[in-house]
């Protein structure tokens, strides 16, 4: 068996990579710029002393970890040389401001509106703290705060503090954190058990993906256990998204209803799949229940779940669509920043809130960009022209849904952008010897 056979190198990962969140969670995301090549080497190698990895034969597991990331400008800040830089992907070269139209960040969301220094060359790395509680998190920062706070040439430029809510919802009011992929060799169980677990190569540099490939990098020890992680300050405007559901109610339950129908699940979490016509708190809540299910033999032509609910988009399971879809998965690691709007408030209160969207995967191009532009900003894959995503659609006015209904289908008009784009980037999160080798990129294998 080769190396690139063998099952997952659990205690070269970072925790962040392939460890579930912790329910409830507490998070900090901490932007750092390197002025200074030879203070960036040493926080890379000061990195291995606050990074924990999935598993550590000598540490027992925790709900606590700190993961960083690097963009590639940060990489090109260590110097490190050329033909490693240009064997990255290509998309994360760009960086994600240069990517914009691709993932229909335009008008509100377009880079030159974006929360600075987002968007700019300045972001180098990006540490994420997450943990189950405040307390343990400003430990845990503190931790990371002290390898770099000594380090002339290294600067935070940028926080962001991501609570869970007390309704373990995100702002729009949907339970979040449920379908999460199976993947070979991870000792992480899938969320669905009716998925085949996926090939390592889908989410880890370094090992055989769906398609048999093995994505490497130059050397190939700074690949081996690394990703790609996506970062996304996604702000999200609930008092129009409410307006929306109550202006096209009609009957009570109606707009409990047509939110499901635009998210594939009703705000307890339950899948409309599994109970079309009512919630089922308990269902909802339930890990063991909650996300088993596929769709084309029960429901193919989407009387259930609509193609265009957010769900069905981005992981038709087995729904006939144009692709494969186990081509285009992702892990998710949103966390939810903001207070909430004050319930049955239908003005916006000017509070920025939303979720710092994560994803993690080995494929930017058809993974990420892929979902995001095809699937979230298009329609045509499921058969549905080019209407967008109700909900995190880059619709930019006069948005519309269908919903398939018997005997005749209904259609919603007027949707517009319920998702604001303030900012992210593309960063690769490497594994624990590969920290060494940004440490000392003149160290060979
Ligand atoms: C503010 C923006 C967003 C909100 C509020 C949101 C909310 C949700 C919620 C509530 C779920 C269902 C619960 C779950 O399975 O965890 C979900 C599922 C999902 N979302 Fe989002 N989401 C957002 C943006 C995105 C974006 C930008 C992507 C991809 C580029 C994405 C990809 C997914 C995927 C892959 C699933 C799982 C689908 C499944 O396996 O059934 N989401 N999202």
């Amino acid at each position: 068996m080769s190396d690139a056979e063998a099952g997952l190198e659990l205690d070269d990962i970072q925790s962040g990579v392939l460890r579930p969140r912790p329910a409830p969670y507490a998070a900090t995301y901490i932007v750092l710029r390197i002025d200074d090549r030879k203070a960036g080497r040493e926080l890379m190698r000061r990195a291995r002393e606050f990074v924990t990895p999935v598993t550590s034969p000598t540490s027992a597991l925790t709900d606590t970890w700190v993961s960083v990331a690097l963009s590639y400008q940060g990489l090109v800040a260590l110097g490190v040389p050329q033909d490693s830089l240009t064997s990255f992907a290509w998309e994360f070269q760009q960086g994600m401001a240069a990517r914009a139209k691709a993932l229909g960040d335009t008008g509100e969301s377009s880079p030159e509106n974006w929360e600075k220094p987002l968007g700019t060359p300045d972001v180098h790395v990006v540490l994420v703290a997450v943990s189950p509680d405040a307390e343990r998190l400003a430990a845990a920062v503190e931790r990371a705060r002290k390898a770099y706070q000594g380090l002339t040439g290294i600067t935070a430029i940028w926080r962001q503090d991501c609570h869970a809510l007390p309704t373990e919802t995100e702002p729009f009011g949907f339970r979040d954190g449920i379908s999460q992929p199976a993947i070979e060799g991870s000792m992480i169980p899938g969320t669905n058990p009716r998925e085949k677990p996926l090939a390592p190569g889908e989410f880890v540099l370094g090992y055989r993906d769906e398609l048999g490939g093995i994505q490497k990098t130059e050397p190939e020890v700074l690949a081996r256990n690394g990703t790609y992680v996506v970062f996304r300050k996604l702000h999200q405007q609930v008092a129009a998204f409410r307006r929306f559901l109550k202006a096209n109610a009609t009957q009570p339950g109606e707009e409990e209803l047509l939110a499901a129908k635009m998210m594939g699940r009703w705000r307890s979490g339950a899948p409309l799949a599994l109970c079309p016509h009512q919630d089922d708190p308990a269902l909802g809540a339930d890990p063991g229940r909650n996300n088993d299910f596929l769709y084309q033999e029960d429901d193919p032509s989407g009387f259930k779940t609509p193609g265009g609910s957010h769900i069905r988009r981005t992981n038709p399971r087995d729904a006939a669509v144009a692709g494969v879809p186990r081509l285009h998965r992702m892990i998710r690691r949103g966390t939810v920043y903001g207070t909430p709007l004050a319930a049955g408030a239908l003005e916006d209160d000017g509070v920025d809130r939303g979720l710092m969207f994560a994803f993690v995967g080995a494929h930017l191009g058809r993974q990420f960009e892929f979902v995001q532009s095809e699937w979230i900003n298009d329609g045509i894959f499921f058969g549905g022209g080019d209407a967008k995503d109700p909900l995190v659609g880059a619709i930019e006015s006069g948005g519309s849904m269908t919903i398939p209904r018997r005997p005749v289908r209904r259609r919603y008009t007027g949707l517009s952008r319920f998702v604001v784009t303030r900012g992210g980037e593309y960063c690769f999160m490497p594994g624990l010897r590969a920290l060494s080798w940004l440490a000392d990129p003149r160290t060979k294998e």
